[in-house]
């Protein structure tokens, strides 16, 4: 029989990463993760040898313009996990759960979370939330579906938190920050994202928890680090890059450049040239 749906699987060729290599990374090698929403990107990275690419509903923002994640629907996730796993071989692709899709029920959950491995090609899925998703994580993992877990500042709780704020601050925080990841650890979480935390927390959960912690504003102890593609490339503006941020290029100067001069040169009739003509 032919199975269409299995033509998206990642994890085509040799030496592909898998959720049980990722976890055997523990204490062996930092995990260099990034987020990237297309093809394209997601070739490139793929190349370059980086591990574990998320397809994180941060594409509301970067791709599609909105001011959070919370507008971001299962139909964004799945269209954008498609685009990323075609132009990947070796990579683990993990997609987002977007606001709402896992909250309601754990049935709804794995529905959810089976469409983006089922019909979105992504290997594992990741979930914000703490102790109160461990249940939701149990029923996932007891389902066939590798989950990684997010804690700290959880981007989907912007309207809980009151905006964007380093989380983990007062030792009441710390020590549930702390039994959250426990929690998920137990419940059967091959990775966790630990975002906007102090770095002593935050090198405190990775010494605490066996599985790998990939940290995002977290310091440097985690056992893996992940930034967002567009801060990554200099495609946001500087004046709102955090401060856990490092551009490793200027790309939106170099896409400014490039449009104005293609601008000049069609303005100017030097394009198309001779060279580039039939
Ligand atoms: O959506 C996202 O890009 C994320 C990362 C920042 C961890 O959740």
């Amino acid at each position: 029989m032919t199975r269409p749906d299995l033509a998206a699987t990642p994890n085509k060729a040799k030496g592909c990463w898998t959720v049980s290599r990722i976890r055997k990374q523990k204490g062996v090698a930092p995990i260099a993760v990034l987020t990237a929403y297309d093809a394209t990107t997601a070739r490139y990275m793929d190349e370059a040898g980086i591990p574990i690419i998320l397809v994180g509903d941060s594409l509301g923002m970067t791709v599609l313009g909105y001011e959070s994640t919370l507008p971001v629907t299962m139909e964004d996730m799945c269209h954008h996990t498609q685009a990323v796993v075609r132009g990947v071989r070796q990579a683990l692709v993990v997609a987002d759960m977007p606001f709402l899709s896992f909250q309601v029920s754990k049935s709804q959950a794995v529905a959810h979370a089976g469409r983006l491995l089922k019909v979105g090609g992504a290997a594992a899925v990741k979930i914000e939330g703490g102790a109160i998703r461990a249940e939701t994580v149990r029923h996932l993992v007891a389902n066939g579906i590798p989950v990684m877990g997010h804690i700290g500042l959880t981007p989907q709780s912007v309207r809980a938190m009151g905006g964007y704020k380093v989380q983990g601050r007062s030792a009441e925080s710390a020590r549930a920050l702390v039994a959250d990841a426990v929690a998920l650890t137990e419940a059967g979480i091959f990775c966790l994202v630990l975002e906007g935390i102090p770095a002593p927390l935050a090198a405190e959960i990775t010494r605490t928890v066996k599985v790998p912690t990939i940290g995002i504003g977290a310091g440097p102890d985690c056992d893996g680090q992940v930034l967002v593609v567009h801060d990554c490339l200099g495609l946001t503006p500087s004046a709102a890059t955090p401060r856990f941020v490092k551009r490793y290029a200027e790309v939106g100067d170099t896409m400014r450049q490039a449009f104005a001069a293609y601008k000049d040169d069609v303005e100017g009739r030097r394009f198309p040239a001779p060279e580039h003509s039939y």
